[in-house]
């Protein structure tokens, strides 16, 4: 099958334009824009796409690859900061432009043979960077422009190198897709053949291929990555996939106990319980800080399995739910994008760890992950509940965990849930949840002075977790909130609301 390895340059679009290329049915990987050629050639890429990225290339320790990644023989994008060091590499010269141009503008198609072919003429595109392209390399043509950048398309049809300067993976460059679709089918020669139930099968395929005969491991979280992972998994090696449930202290409401008869009688999963909640608030007593949070509970499960995997015996493979997201927010060696925090699928991994690594949804963003889930066979209440965090509750108390203050998340947590529900927005919001503060405020109920802890709603709508906006809910809905929070759960008696989108926030506090 086809592949498109997309290079990262660091821009925040990068995985958009993965995301774009499997839409069209073409499947794709992110590199680091430095990947060893050697490497890179092992891949065995169809054609390259550079992406953007947010330096200059003619800054000192600019992002820079090898020309011969020009000579592979494969059609090469450059996107924005892609194009810019595609020219500058093959004898082309950027600058600093005075007249910067961020955000819309007017595309003029000056050559509908290539790249532009079908694209309206003074269609939107949407650009996002300070430097342009001054002179072209040799051997190239200038088939788009706009009113401040005279070579927004470049194009060398007999190298087969294309570059635009503005980012077609966005929604608002008009004909963006268009775009994609000429690189790809017409320009390239790719098939579009790609589709998440292919996954499905080239994926068991690959887990068996990989497995053999030996047992695996697969921890489940109670969220939908692990569940397919473990779906996928069972798919591939049947009995030999033993999966573990913790209870962990860190929970929902009941959830630990509901979500047991799920995977054993709905999923015919072989799911081993272990009660931990114990160890976990014990070893979280004191600890303030997210990151060592998550690192604490990342390996506290890792030793719970390796226990269960003794246990069973003969264990070598370790299932993750890792989806997308998770790598490039964590993972400063997949590629530039900054590190922003470590989810415990990936960060908290101890290096003492035992297991090789099985992690199936490594490229899926999330709304991929629920398609696969529906092709597995999951009910639809379980695929449309929200996503929920690996380390639980513990990332929302902000400061030391305690049993007193799960005990309010809990509650104040369970009401939110059934007010949107009641409501009827579950299902158009992304996340729903509270956090508790560390700081305790003063107030007065019925005659008495009190002084108690404050809970923050946050209501989010998001497409992938990858950005986020905070719901514009109905001050009703809110005063209800508020209302049944400070009477029914005990210690609280203030509730804010968190207006912040991301970025520049996070969706979790911590
Ligand atoms: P943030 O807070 O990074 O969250 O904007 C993006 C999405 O990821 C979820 N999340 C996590 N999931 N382990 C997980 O498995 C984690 O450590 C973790 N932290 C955040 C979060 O709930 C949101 O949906």
């Amino acid at each position: 099958m086809h592949k498109v390895v997309v290079l990262d340059f660091g821009s925040q679009y990068t995985q958009l334009i993965a995301r774009k290329l499997r839409e069209l049915g073409v499947f794709s990987e992110i590199f680091p824009f430095n990947i060893p050629l050697a490497k890179l050639r092992k891949e065995d890429p169809s054609a390259l796409i550079l992406s953007g990225g947010p330096q200059s290339v003619y800054e000192k320790g600019a992002l820079l690859v090898s020309k011969e990644i020009f000579k592979l023989g494969i059609p090469v994008l450059g996107i924005c900061y892609g194009l810019q060091l595609m020219a500058k590499l093959l004898g082309g010269k950027v600058l600093s432009s005075k007249k910067r141009e961020y955000g819309f503008a007017s595309l003029e198609v000056r050559d509908r043979t290539g790249l532009l072919s079908g694209v309206k003429d003074k269609g939107q595109v949407w650009m996002s960077h300070g430097d342009r392209l001054e002179r072209i390399p040799p051997g190239f043509i200038i088939s788009g422009k706009t009113a401040n950048t005279k070579a927004a398309v470049i194009e060398s049809s007999k190298d087969k190198l294309y570059g635009v300067q503005f980012h077609p993976e966005v929604i608002h460059t008009r004909d963006g897709k268009k775009i994609l679709t000429n690189f790809l089918f017409r320009l390239s020669g790719l098939k579009n053949e790609w589709s998440l139930g292919s996954f499905i099968g080239e994926k068991v395929k690959e887990i068996r291929g990989f497995v053999g005969n030996k047992k695996v491991i697969c921890g489940l979280s109670g969220g939908i990555d692990s569940l397919v992972t473990s779906l996928l998994v069972h798919r591939a090696v049947r009995r030999n996939l033993f999966c573990v449930f913790v209870d962990n202290g860190l929970l929902r409401k009941n959830q630990y106990l509901d979500l047991m008869k799920k995977f054993r009688r709905q999923l015919n999963l072989n799911v081993i319980g272990v009660d931990a909640s114990e160890l976990f608030l014990d070893r979280l007593k004191g600890v303030i800080s997210p990151e060592r949070k998550r690192k604490i509970i990342g390996e506290l499960f890792i030793r719970i399995f390796e226990e269960q995997a003794r246990k069973i015996g003969g264990v070598d493979f370790l299932a993750q739910g890792t989806i997308y997201p998770d790598v490039i927010e964590s993972s400063p060696v997949r590629g530039p994008s900054s590190t922003i925090k470590s989810h415990h699928n990936v960060g908290g991994l101890p290096k003492r760890l035992k297991f090789k690594l099985i992690e199936p949804l490594k490229e899926l963003f999330k709304d991929e992950v629920r398609v696969l889930a529906e092709e597995l066979g999951i009910d639809k209440d379980f695929i449309t509940q929200h996503p929920f965090p690996g380390p639980g509750l513990a990332v929302r108390i902000v400061g030391e965990v305690t049993r007193e203050r799960l005990e309010i998340v809990r509650e104040a947590d369970e009401i939110l849930i059934q007010e949107i529900r009641r409501a009827g927005l579950y299902k158009q919001l992304w996340q729903v949840f509270v956090v508790l503060l560390p700081v305790k405020s003063v107030g007065v109920m019925g005659d008495r002075r009190t002084y108690q802890r404050v809970v923050v709603i946050r209501l989010v709508q998001s497409e992938d977790g990858m950005t986020a906006a905070w719901y514009q809910a109905r001050p009703e809905l809110l005063a209800r909130l508020s209302n049944r929070i400070v009477n029914e759960v005990q210690g609280v008696n203030r509730v804010v609301y968190d207006i912040t989108t991301k970025p520049p926030g996070t969706i979790e506090w911590e």
